[in-house]
């Protein structure tokens, strides 16, 4: 997989949950672990913003922030109830222990490789790793900004993935304002992620979306994007024999 530099990484030094997806994720923790009491691993997880928000509300959560980004794992403040774990996300077979809740905040579409198809591939890989990790009523939680083409659904995400990775380019499109030029990101249409996630084994999945973005007109023209908005899967791996949910 491909790693991010520093100067591409210090722009994620934030935190990208909003008080309608709060609400939302916080709806399914609750309902799914009543008492609070539960453990998380928070895939991608940078500075530990939003790790230091659960562990706030839940009082008797506890949990790790996993990065490949020492530079995003330092900025994290200290807590006894969280753990750090500087490991890419494609070596998740090699981590011990077991977890109620697995998240995963806009790091799927950055587990690219040399390729779309390789890319895609990752993020089934790591889903399956990160199921693997889950208690008996584990579940796992994805935000991730949907890509929805105007007339072909999944057109963003190819036009994306090929310009962002593009060598010859990489400055122009840099200067157009993709952070992750030359590098490459691969993020999908709603119905695509619900595909990859079906595909992956991940079953009776949750889907809630925030109010749509503005999409700039040159969007619309240059990357076939009808409309784009942040949306959250919540599922849970499936039994051997059980079929997803559409
Ligand atoms: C867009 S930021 C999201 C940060 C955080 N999850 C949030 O929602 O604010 C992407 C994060 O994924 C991390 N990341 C990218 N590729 C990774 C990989 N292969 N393994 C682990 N972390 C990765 C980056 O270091 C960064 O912290």
């Amino acid at each position: 997989m491909k790693q991010l530099s520093d100067e591409q990484l210090a722009t994620f030094d934030t935190e990208y949950v909003t008080e309608a997806l709060w609400t939302i994720l916080t709806g399914h923790i609750d309902r799914t672990h009543p008492d609070g009491r539960f453990t998380f691993l928070d895939i991608g997880g940078g500075n530990g913003v939003f790790a230091d928000r659960l562990l706030a509300a839940y009082p008797a959560a506890e949990g790790a922030v996993l990065d490949n980004s020492r530079l995003l794992l330092d900025r994290n403040k200290p807590s006894p109830r969280k753990t750090l774990i500087e490991e890419s996300a494609e070596n998740l077979e090699q981590l011990g222990g077991k977890y109620d809740l697995v998240f995963f905040n806009w790091v799927l579409h950055h587990l690219v490789g040399d390729g779309y198809g390789k890319s895609v591939r990752h993020v089934d890989q790591t889903l399956r790793k990160a199921a693997a990790l889950l208690t008996p009523n584990g579940h796992i939680s994805i935000f991730e900004n949907m890509y929805n083409g105007l007339l072909v659904d999944n057109a963003p995400s190819h036009i994306i993935f090929n310009l962002t990775s593009a060598k010859a380019i990489a400055p122009i499109i840099r200067r157009l304002g993709a952070n992750t030029a030359r590098l490459g990101v691969c993020f999908q249409s709603k119905s695509r992620w619900q595909q990859i996630l079906r595909d992956a084994g991940i079953g009776s999945v949750d889907y809630d979306e925030d109010s749509p973005w503005p999409v700039p007109l040159a969007w619309k023209t240059f990357l076939h994007v009808g409309n784009v908005r942040c949306g959250n899967f919540w599922g849970r791996p499936l039994a051997s024999g059980q079929t997803a949910s559409p």
